[in-house]
């Protein structure tokens, strides 16, 4: 016990020095809330940058927390300290590219990449220490899939069931090795039903940690209510704010969000030097998915610097684009084809399931993810007629609305097939285009001789099967557009550092209907109609309360197909 005490007092003597020289640390980082410090962390609970009288109180049982293996000391491992000195290995991807880096927060910033001078830090691939993460994914009738990722070589156990303080069955996942994620499914559920789970670990099965309380929904039935939430362009490169991302996952967790929807950019892996540099952002990535998604299921939209563009693979088996998805693949645990989702079925010989589109009914909901970019060309002469979902997801779309009769129907996709040029910007004022609309830049109809055999443009197959909404990002911004009685709802950013909406106008949005990142979009459910709401993002101080931090900029509602008027 007097070892114990020992080294806690030390932990706590370290925890003060670290306390009082908090703000200088953040002003260097850029970012608030204790930085990478794992005791600073755990004695801030409310995270506001102040270890509070009360937090101090609470020093003893938040310090225990941190003692993995239960022995009552805080090795270095457990402080994080052998990454630190890039001794981690595996076990923090970041640190230890940070590292390499020589610079602390970045792998490449302040490099010149492509005789342009980058700014410092180029990445925000630097999250602060933790155990494990969880994400969260393949929600259906009967069961979940939980992606646990630990950081040290721990043993794990899932307690789950229907009541938070009485989680009846338990699930033996076994050893993890540090930074090799493991999808473990729970299963033999019952549908419509919210569960509560709890992680146990330690280095040995004897003398476990326990974790705050998780949860979970299984499916809907029809009429029942729930909400979802989405972000998009999510970056991790020099534009992000760390502090702001975290406070936006930390407000759509306080929606209890059935799920959440990712709509793409967030590996950049096309903008490194080398693509594999990129292996940092999924890990970091992690850190920021597993603020929310250990009790919201995570569904992965493909962006354009994902790496994934079907023309840069090139057929060898080590290229960006097989690299991309097998990491993505790795880390993120999307939908396969089942009786649950639908998706798409084709085996790639380096890959296996791509897992880049897919469709599942929800209570009254549809809901339909779609990905542009692996079956799209680079354009040349051919245009942006060369972007493209590919005959075979084009089908697949055509039947998977035809098959559902939801009242809503929702889709999600990066940016709309097509675009004034080939950065592809734009919602309404491009929905009239190639493949998305069918016409030339001109304003001529060109589908037949461009898509012979296709029977219409997405846009008017949605417009027939009354899709609700389409939700896109690359933007950077929220909109809202209507066209035919389809919503195009562009999605902001969840981290920018500043949110402006200077390029609207040149995306070819009307300036008056924009509103400025940081935040997500959250949507509920009921059997009569939807509501949407921007939930902006609020940081700064310390002054702020928990529901300041968060406030809606705007809203508006969709009624059912059901519900006539
Ligand atoms: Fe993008």
């Amino acid at each position: 016990m007097k070892k114990l005490i020992l080294t806690l007092s030390l932990g706590l003597i370290a925890g003060f020095a670290i306390s009082q020289s908090a703000p200088q640390q953040r002003q260097r980082d850029g970012r608030g809330q204790g930085g990478g410090n794992p005791i600073y962390r755990a004695l801030d609970a409310n995270r506001d940058g102040v270890i509070s009288k009360a937090e101090i109180t609470n020093a003893m049982s938040a310090l225990l927390k941190l003692d993995a293996d239960k022995d009552g000391k805080l090795s270095s491992t457990e402080l994080g300290r052998d990454n630190r000195q890039g001794g981690g290995g595996q076990n923090r991807g970041t640190q230890t590219s940070s590292t390499r880096g020589g610079g602390g927060r970045s792998s490449s910033g302040g490099q010149i990449v492509r005789g342009i001078k980058m700014p410092t830090p180029l990445f925000r691939t630097e999250v602060p220490e933790h155990i494990y993460d969880i994400i969260l994914g393949k929600p259906t009738k009967t069961a979940v899939t939980a992606s646990v990722l630990a950081y040290q070589d721990l043993h794990f156990r899932i307690g789950v069931g229907t009541e938070p303080d009485a989680l009846g069955k338990t699930l033996n996942i076994g050893l993890l090795e540090a930074g090799i994620p493991k999808e473990v499914l729970i299963d033999g559920l019952k549908a419509g039903t919210q569960y509560f789970y709890k992680l146990q670990y330690g280095k040995s099965l004897t003398n476990l940690n326990e974790s705050e309380v998780y949860q979970f929904h299984t499916s809907r039935d029809k009429g029942d209510s729930f909400v979802f939430t989405v972000q998009a362009d999510s970056h991790l490169d020099f534009g992000t704010e760390p502090a702001v991302y975290e406070q936006t996952l930390k407000n759509a967790l306080a929606s209890k969000p059935d799920f959440h929807f990712a709509l793409g950019d967030a590996f950049f892996s096309d903008k490194r030097v080398r693509y594999q540099d990129a292996l940092d952002q999924y890990i970091a990535q992690r850190y920021y998915f597993g603020l929310l998604c250990h009790s919201a299921p995570l569904f992965f939209a493909l962006g354009n610097h994902d790496g994934e563009s079907g023309y840069r693979d090139n057929g060898r088996p080590e290229n960006i684009a097989v690299w991309s998805a097998k990491t993505r693949n790795k880390y993120i645990p999307n939908p396969i084809p089942n009786a649950f989702y639908g998706g798409n079925t084709s085996v790639h010989p380096e890959i296996g399931l791509l897992k880049n589109y897919y469709a599942w009914d929800w209570g009254d909901a549809q809901f339909i993810v779609l990905d542009p970019f692996w079956y799209s060309g680079r354009g040349g002469r051919d245009g942006m007629w060369a972007k493209s979902l590919g005959k075979k997801q084009y089908d697949w779309l055509k039947e998977t609305l035809e098959n559902s009769e939801a009242s809503y129907r929702f889709i999600f996709l990066h940016y709309l097939v097509g675009g004034l040029d080939n950065q592809t910007r734009g919602g309404v004022n491009i929905a009239n285009l190639y493949e998305w609309g069918g016409k030339n830049s001109s304003n001529e109809d060109e589908w037949a001789v461009k898509r012979p055999g296709w029977e219409k443009p997405i846009h008017q197959l949605l417009v027939q099967h009354n899709v609700s909404i389409v939700f896109h990002g690359h933007d950077h911004l929220y909109a809202k557009e209507e066209l035919d009685g389809v919503i195009y709802q562009e999605v902001p950013q969840p981290g920018h550092r500043s949110g402006n909406t200077r390029s609207a106008g040149s995306y070819g949005y009307d300036q008056r209907n924009v509103i400025g990142s940081s935040g997500h979009v959250r949507v509920a459910v009921t059997n009569s109609e939807v509501k949407v709401e921007y939930v902006k993002t609020r940081v700064g101080g310390t002054e702020l309360t928990v529901s300041q931090r968060r406030y809606v900029a705007d809203s508006y509602s969709v009624k059912s197909l059901n519900i006539k008027p």
